[in-house]
């Protein structure tokens, strides 16, 4: 009796197909996957694979590659990296409520990458902390991946592991959940009020906002982008800010040389210059 053959899902990313996967998430969502998340990438595809019955990575591939294709969107969540926590990178925030306690009028803020909503709800605690519940402030968070917006917006969390929250704020800025939802934690209406969730490709979604940003925060993604196309991204961050305005960026990223753009003015927060002398975008396509 033979052997059951593998299925597809159990079978090696060949190098091409690989290839094909790092040009394809490239092209279209800016990110630069390292030659050695092979193994990564074939466990994040394979149970995209499974769950539509897809026979091999090359047809998995073939159809994300036709414009329009229904599978486009999960593949580039299967390949976005979330990870992200409540007041993560914390040194951020009391400087953010330094700006807002200077700000006159209402404060605009877009939280760029907001991934599974922690970073954005993290912001609505330190404006209405900062400001009161009369604060106003509005929070626009986006992200490229519809999975994890669709989290952000329910605003539910296990109430274990949430380490960047002290018990004050837990109480203060959560409701606890009982029967069914024990465990779990829902923000109040007072952050719902305040945060807007959309999607958003920084890389190539026009940026058609009415007003332009006082704060944006946008930590730990650019660092998943060359050089390029980091530039890219910063010029139109640049354009959808205000003069004078923040931008906070995550604790690897260094953007010191694009001074025509930004200045900085603390650890990794820039500031958005008036004049812009800068090169064209360069092409990224
Ligand atoms: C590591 S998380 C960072 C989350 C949060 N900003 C933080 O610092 O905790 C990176 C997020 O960037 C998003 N992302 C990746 N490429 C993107 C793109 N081209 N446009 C918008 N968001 C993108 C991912 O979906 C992911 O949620």
């Amino acid at each position: 009796m033979s052997a059951p053959s593998p299925l597809a899902s159990e079978v090696a990313i060949s190098p091409g197909d690989f290839e094909r996967v790092r040009r394809l998430i490239k092209e279209r969502a800016g990110i630069h996957l390292q030659p050695s998340k092979q193994s990564m990438v074939q466990g994040r595809l394979a149970r995209l694979l499974r769950e539509h019955g897809i026979a091999s990575y090359g047809a998995l591939l073939d159809t994300v590659e036709r414009n329009g294709s229904p599978l486009w969107q999960p593949f580039v969540n299967a390949l976005t990296t979330n990870l992200t926590s409540f007041f993560r990178e914390a040194y951020h925030f009391p400087l953010l409520a330094e700006f807002l306690k200077q700000q006159r009028g209402p404060v605009r803020i877009w939280c760029a990458a907001a991934s599974t909503g922690e970073e954005p709800w993290s912001l609505a605690i330190t404006v209405l902390e900062t400001l009161g519940t009369a604060a106003q402030a509005s929070i626009y968070a986006s992200d490229i991946d519809t999975d994890v917006l669709r989290t952000a917006q329910a605003g539910v969390y296990p109430m274990d592991g949430e380490k960047g929250l002290d018990a004050g704020r837990l109480k203060r800025w959560f409701l606890k959940g009982t029967a069914a939802n024990a465990g779990l934690m829902r923000v109040r209406p007072e952050l719902k009020r305040l945060v807007e969730f959309g999607q958003i490709n920084l890389v190539h979604d026009p940026l058609r906002f009415q007003q332009p940003f006082d704060v944006v925060f946008c930590r730990n993604v650019m660092i998943y982008f060359d050089a390029p196309t980091q530039r890219t991204v910063l010029t139109r961050l640049h354009a959808s800010m205000r003069p004078g305005g923040l931008l906070f960026v995550g604790h690897s990223e260094n953007f010191s040389a694009q001074s025509d753009l930004f200045a900085l003015r603390g650890k990794t927060v820039y500031e958005r210059l008036a004049e812009r002398n800068a090169r064209e975008p360069e092409c990224i396509r």
